[in-house]
């Protein structure tokens, strides 16, 4: 998500960490900071906005010593503003932290903290850390900071530079990627390896619960108990655009993998210990959903598929009524909207001018919003009432993957949130949904495994220029989102269609050979939609079925079968989206396509 670089050795800090700050930029951020040992101790400069104000400001007030640690920050606590912006001190500008991931006790850790007389000067997670580390401080820095991430729960990536203990910078992972790059008289640190590829090529990548020590002429690697490990320096052998992509094609297909993390990122710090959901920092109380009559969704393209199943998804489970509409239909329908109705925005971008329109109109007729979105500071979630931030991280291809998926999962999470409040879930049920959905980044991961067969399937489609995708209920909405990526990236053209429709017009499109991609996930209907995947196949379409392991007998009729783990039925469109994915980056890869860059598209729209 956000950028670490850190830099201790002989030459001066600032352009190396301004450099590798740079070489992060692609990923997306929303303000970026760098914090040095200079003559007079510990200095920062630090700015909301792009890297080239930060630059302007050191500029204007150069830093100049030969340790130092930098950020980018793309926020999941507190707005984008200088304040918030990393690296993060303790009170007496001892310790300078910068971190990436979600520190999930970081309420009660502040409230501790401040009970101490601490105090904190920032809206984020983050500052706990140097805090923590500066109330651990007794004379050894790796101990102390060994003691303040033993308190932390959730994820981070931190690399810390104490004014105390000038010669060394510290880093350690815990869920969130981090690397030691070696050099000659100078070592480094990264969140990623574009960070430091300019200096070195040598590397060793930290593992969760690691920990390194790095003096100008040495790394030593430890664990969290503070016991030496050995590792094997890696060399890189990426170039620069391969770097930036994770070792990657594209992308999209980096941003396809990081679905696991994503889903967890998430999750992270909203289920409580199997037992219930919150929302830290949402206002959004059970008795204002008990106050809910009816809810309405907006969105527009990817973000209106996934509130097609999140509107599933809060029916099942509540029982109260939802309606979804595309946001540039909403505003000109003249919605029946009253009090007693919740509008749920969902915008992956929060910039998207219809969905800011539609919720608008409906905060002017007296509804209250809540937006689902995965940028902090953005348009929709500062105009909101209520905001679940999905924390996916940036997404850089146009075609929407994990913040489409990362909108499925903040929909259960509401979903069942919704019902805990209104009783209409019990609790031995809700614990064993979460136990679920903990589950789901194990099983996507699973499924990224196997690639291969998807290629293959991927080939047989490539050449065609129509293809059907048929599924009932979830499978309907999913099938949606599927064909839309297909679409979007492939340019082949395709329509998804609920499969006990299409024989009431569209079946005289089937020929021999037409492609159709039969989504069968939902045991429930998994009858009726055989019954449909015969009638194509007696029209001579070439079926490939998308199904639930251990369903078998599929095979009989379709000419090939993708199996999906299984889980709770509702969750299943998070797991059986990664094949469709797949399925159309392939597709368009095998045509050969900017699959990152489709022609006429734009990431975020904002105009009508
Ligand atoms: C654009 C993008 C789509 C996206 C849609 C809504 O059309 O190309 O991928 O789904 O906007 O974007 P939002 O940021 O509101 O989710």
């Amino acid at each position: 998500m956000c950028g670490i670089v850190g830099y201790i050795g002989k030459r001066d800090s600032q352009g190396i960490l301004l450099g590798g700050l740079k070489k992060l930029e692609y990923r997306g951020y929303d303000s970026a900071g760098v914090a040095i040992h200079t003559k007079t101790g510990l200095e920062l400069r630090k700015s909301k906005g792009r890297i080239s104000e930060l630059e302007t400001r050191l500029e204007a007030q150069p830093l100049s010593g030969f340790a130092g640690i930098g950020h980018t920050r793309w926020a999941t606590h507190g707005k984008p503003s200088d304040a918030n912006s990393h690296p993060h001190t303790d009170n007496e500008m001892n310790i300078s932290v910068v971190h990436n991931g979600i520190i999930e006790n970081h309420l009660q850790l502040k409230a501790e903290l401040e009970q101490l007389g601490y105090r904190f000067v920032s809206e984020t997670d983050t500052e706990v850390i140097s805090h923590l580390i500066a109330h651990h401080y007794k004379g050894d820095l790796p101990e102390a900071v060994r003691k303040a991430v033993s308190h932390l729960r959730g994820a981070y990536a931190i690399a810390v530079l104490s004014a105390h203990e000038p010669d060394k910078l510290i880093a350690v992972r815990w869920a969130s990627p981090l690397i030691i790059g070696v050099g000659e008289g100078e070592n480094f640190i990264g969140s990623d390896i574009p960070a430091i590829l300019e200096h070195t090529r040598s590397v060793y990548i930290l593992n969760d619960g690691e920990m390194a020590v790095l003096t100008r002429d040495n790394v030593e690697l430890m664990t969290l108990e503070g016991n030496f490990i050995a590792k094997q320096l890696l060399r890189i052998e990426w170039d620069f655009v391969m770097a930036e992509k994770g070792g990657y094609d594209t992308f999209m297909l980096k941003e396809i993998h990081e679905q696991p993390r994503a889903y967890r990122d998430t999750m992270r710090g909203r289920l409580l210990e199997g037992t219930g959901i919150s929302f830290p920092g949402t206002s959004l109380s059970a008795r204002q959903i008990r106050g809910v009559k009816h809810i309405h969704i907006v969105a527009c393209g990817t973000a209106y598929h996934a509130a097609l199943i999140g509107k599933q998804v809060i029916e099942r489970l509540t029982r109260i009524p939802v309606e979804v509409d595309l946001a540039s239909e909403y505003r000109y329908r003249m919605p029946v909207i009253g009090a007693n109705t919740l509008v749920i925005a969902v915008s992956q971008s929060g910039e998207t001018a219809d969905t800011l329109a539609a919720m608008r109109e409906a905060k002017l007729a007296g509804a209250r919003v809540l937006a689902i979105t995965n940028v902090i500071g953005s348009s929709v979630a500062r105009e909101a009432d209520d905001i679940l931030f999905t924390h996916a991280g940036p997404e850089i291809a146009v075609a929407s993957t994990k913040a489409y998926s990362s909108q499925l999962i903040a929909f259960y999470m509401l979903g069942l949130f919704m019902a805990r409040s209104l009783n209409t879930i019990d609790r031995a049920a809700l614990t064993e949904m979460i136990a679920m959905l903990e589950r789901l980044p194990y099983q996507v991961e699973r499924l990224l495994e196997d690639k291969e067969s998807i290629r293959r399937i991927a080939e047989r489609i490539s050449g065609r220029e129509h293809l059907f995708f048929i599924g009932r209920g979830l499978d309907y909405s999913l099938a949606m989102e599927a064909s839309l990526k297909l679409k979007e990236i492939s340019y082949i053209h395709s329509e998804a269609y609920a499969a006990g429709e299409l024989k009431h017009g569209s079946l005289a499109l089937i020929e021999e050979g037409t492609p159709v991609i039969a989504l069968a996930t939902q045991e429930l209907l998994l009858e009726k939609t055989a019954s449909n995947i015969k009638e194509v196949k007696a029209r001579g379409a070439y079926v490939i079925a998308l199904t639930l392991e251990g369903n078998e007998e599929l095979e009989k009729t379709a000419d090939q079968v993708i199996y999906v783990p299984r889980t709770y039925s509702l969750f299943t469109p998070s797991v059986a989206v990664v094949p469709l994915q797949l399925l159309a980056y392939y597709a368009a890869s095998i045509r050969g396509h900017d699959v990152d860059k489709p022609r006429n598209l734009a990431k975020s729209v904002t105009v009508e």
